[in-house]
């Protein structure tokens, strides 16, 4: 860990429609100095490509080039991991400690880690992250839900993963997009106990 840093966060996006809330968490995190290391799956580079006018490398030396561009980050602050790096920190309880959020979460990641399936490094990661009790944070986005979906939700949940679905809250008035993502960005950050001033937290004036 770079030692002008605040510690690192995990942030894998995967193919659930919505990757502006994790595209936005790695920005914010940059611009708060965390250490950011991300992963990317491949189908969340296809929902990139149709949400948004992105398109994202998909190898993580190329990537980890374009997201320092993009969020203006210092050098080594992010570090992008492959599907298979399996000597990434985050595949083993013996490397550095690192919360994790993933977001947006598909339902069939949320169903792989919520059975232990580990069969690539996000899924690994978040194996890890329970094992060794640290922040897992999943942010799926599917609408309706299946009894399987809930009952992963509810496994993971009692695992002591926090499930924050991306489902953003109207009481603030949002009148862009960015407002409704920056909604559950906030969330996320509340859950990792850093400070920020995205939204008005409740009670707080506007
Ligand atoms: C444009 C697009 C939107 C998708 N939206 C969702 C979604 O909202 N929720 C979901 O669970 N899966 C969604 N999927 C399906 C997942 O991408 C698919 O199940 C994939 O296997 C997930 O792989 P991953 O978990 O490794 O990223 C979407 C796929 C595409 C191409």
């Amino acid at each position: 860990m770079a030692d002008d840093l605040h510690p690192p966060v995990t942030v894998a996006i995967t193919g659930a429609s919505g990757a502006q809330y994790g595209l936005r968490l790695i920005e914010v995190l940059v611009a708060a100095d965390h250490e950011v290391w991300v992963m990317i799956s491949k189908a969340a580079h296809m929902v990139i490509a149709t949400e948004t006018d992105d398109d994202l490398p998909a190898r993580p030396e190329r990537l980890v080039v374009a997201l320092t561009q993009r969020y203006g980050a210092k050098p080594g602050q992010i570090r992008c991991f492959g599907r298979e790096d399996w000597m990434a920190p985050v595949a083993s309880g013996s490397g550095a400690s690192s919360a994790m959020v993933i977001c947006p979460c598909s339902t069939g990641t949320l169903s792989a880690v919520a059975c232990g399936a580990s069969n690539n490094l996000i899924e690994r990661a978040a194996d890890v992250a329970l094992k060794e009790r640290r922040t897992l944070v999943l942010v799926p986005r599917e609408t309706p839900l299946s009894a399987i979906h809930l009952e992963h939700m509810l496994a993971l949940t009692r695992q002591g993963a926090v499930v924050l679905p991306a489902a953003p809250g109207f009481y603030h008035r949002p009148r862009e997009v960015e407002d409704m993502i920056d909604f559950i960005v906030a969330r996320i950050l509340n859950q990792l106990g850093i400070s920020h001033r995205l939204v008005p937290r409740w009670g707080e004036a506007p």
